[in-house]
């Protein structure tokens, strides 16, 4: 039953991903709010090639959304991303993904029409689980 319902809360979850990413303007949005976060984000954005990296986040939040039903490769990707977020390589302290995720909510807030706070809610349960996995490859 939790199973069940989990699995319907990630396929929300997916079809407001799909609903958001039918352009670009979605992950602009959210490249947006995350920079005007913080001068410090700013700064470790200053030299990134934006179309890729918003091209490699789509793929990437796919994963983070697919690693909560259990999917086996979503795994292996998401510890991916936390060893190259890791205090040795990208440093991006666990307590950043806050703002990120707060960030990433407010730019669905913007481009999903059928968003509501039971669906934020959702987003932030669903992503919960990678972004665990991911900032407990932090230290090294
Ligand atoms: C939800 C969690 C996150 C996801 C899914 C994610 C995804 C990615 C992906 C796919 C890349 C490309 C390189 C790679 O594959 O490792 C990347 C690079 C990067 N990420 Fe993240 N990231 C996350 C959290 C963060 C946070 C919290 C920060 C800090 C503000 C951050 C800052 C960066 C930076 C600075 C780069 C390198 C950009 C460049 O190449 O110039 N990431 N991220």
């Amino acid at each position: 039953m939790a199973d069940r319902m989990k699995s319907q809360e990630t396929r929300r979850v997916m079809q407001s991903f799909g609903r958001c990413t039918i352009t670009d303007d979605f992950l602009v949005t959210f490249y947006e709010f995350l920079t005007q976060s913080s001068e410090e984000i700013k700064d470790r954005f200053a030299h990134t090639d934006m179309p890729r990296q918003r091209r490699l986040l789509k793929e990437a939040l796919i994963h983070l959304i697919a690693y909560a039903s259990g999917n086996e490769f979503s795994r292996q990707r998401v510890t991916e991303l936390g060893n190259s977020h890791c205090s040795v390589q990208l440093n991006v302290r666990p307590e950043l993904y806050e703002v990120r995720v707060d960030s990433l909510v407010k730019s669905i807030r913007r481009h999903d029409a059928q968003c509501t706070p039971e669906l934020e809610a959702s987003w932030r349960n669903i992503l919960a689980p990678g972004i665990a996995a991911m900032t407990a490859l932090y230290p090294r």
